[in-house]
């Protein structure tokens, strides 16, 4: 079992288990992969790429599987509807990776339309047959994606686990929706917890884990061997360390941000929030610059995130398009999250 890949846990009882940072389009880039692991993150992958166009050496897709040497385990995602396309971007990472992660589970029209992502699901002698050539062309772990089905059936996501541990897939994520769900409804754990029994290899359990009660609440019905979190991390990458202390799992004095201050116990609710955005905020600009350099539509995103539901957050949001440089743009909500800039 490579390092990468973890343990396969029994019934959970408190114990640490890890904590992954989904893949999501447009919000996983690498800068921001490398802040969730300094706020508490433990396994982080790449937004998922299309492996068509990795094939066939498209600038874009390769630039979204950048990585860095301090990124370990560096797990890039593919998705596609053609076996061999999947094969050929497989073998064009391996030598550079350390997992490859396949998704089964997009929902967007665009990528179900060419029956890859979570369409897939609803063929799973091609899905299987996939990632058995996948597995055999590699040397590097392969783990998949999915969600509980396509919802015009029963779920298979047993059968279809039960099925890729037996062709090498060394881990699974379960996200607990159908395909027809997309984001509606509220996660499945209950059927998780099936998959979770069903198979050998570590399962990973998705969806709806927002806080420590959310994260104990899924260990305990699920008893996965990690818990992945998506929206609940977009813009809040903190949240890693928080549902950690969250859970006993560390001190809330270990936390980097909380670190920096000898008052943080005499801080109030909104000036911790500031101080932890503010910390999350400057770290994720030095990665940037430290890595890829700063990618003005990834911070952008990344800004509006980092802002909402903060006092003033709305106004600083009005105003930083009006910023001269990416640099401006990145102080700007720097001077904004101190919490003591005036907003007129
Ligand atoms: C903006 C966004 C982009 C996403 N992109 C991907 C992706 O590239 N690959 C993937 O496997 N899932 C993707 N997902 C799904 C998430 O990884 C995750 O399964 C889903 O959000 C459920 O987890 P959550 O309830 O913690 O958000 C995306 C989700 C969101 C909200």
């Amino acid at each position: 079992m490579s390092e990468f890949i973890g343990q396969k846990f029994g019934k959970w009882e408190g114990e640490e288990r890890p904590l992954f940072l989904a893949p999501m389009s447009g919000v996983t880039d690498l800068p921001f992969r490398l802040l969730a692991k300094e706020c508490g993150a433990d396994v982080t992958i790449t937004e998922f790429t299309n492996s068509t166009a990795l094939s066939r050496a498209a600038t874009a897709s390769w630039r979204k599987m950048e990585s860095h040497e301090t990124e370990v385990p560096f797990i890039p995602q593919i998705f596609g509807g053609d076996a061999k396309d999947m094969v050929t971007a497989a073998e064009m990472l391996a030598p550079n990776c350390d997992v490859i992660d396949l998704n089964f589970g997009c929902p967007a029209p665009k990528v179900t339309k060419i029956c890859a992502g979570a369409a897939l699901m609803g063929e799973p002698d091609n899905l299987v047959s996939m990632v058995t050539d996948i597995v055999e062309s590699v040397d590097v772990p392969v783990t998949a994606k999915m969600r509980l089905g396509t919802g015009a059936s029963t779920h298979n996501a047993v059968e279809i686990c039960r099925r890729l541990e037996k062709v090498g897939a060394q881990r699974l994520c379960v996200h607990g929706r159908t395909l027809r769900q997309r984001y509606s409804g509220v996660a499945d754990w209950d059927y998780i917890k099936q998959v979770v029994e069903s198979v050998e290899v570590p399962v990973i359990a998705n969806g709806d884990v927002t806080d420590s009660e959310s994260a104990a609440k899924c260990l305990e019905k699920t008893n996965a061997s990690g818990l992945m979190i998506g929206r609940g991390a977009i813009g809040r990458p903190a949240m890693f360390g928080y549902l950690k202390v969250g859970l006993g799992w560390m001190e809330e004095t270990d936390l980097p941000w909380v670190k920096l201050h000898d008052d943080w116990q005499d801080l109030d609710e909104t000036e911790q929030a500031f101080a932890t955005r503010k910390w999350c905020w400057d770290r994720y600009i030095q990665l940037s610059k430290d890595t890829v350099g700063i990618q003005p539509r990834w911070m952008q995103r990344h800004a509006v995130a980092f802002t909402k539901g903060l006092p003033g957050g709305k106004k600083i949001r009005s105003i930083m398009h009006d910023m001269p440089t990416p640099e401006d743009f990145a102080d700007a909500i720097s001077e904004f999250l101190i919490g003591k800039v005036e907003l007129n």
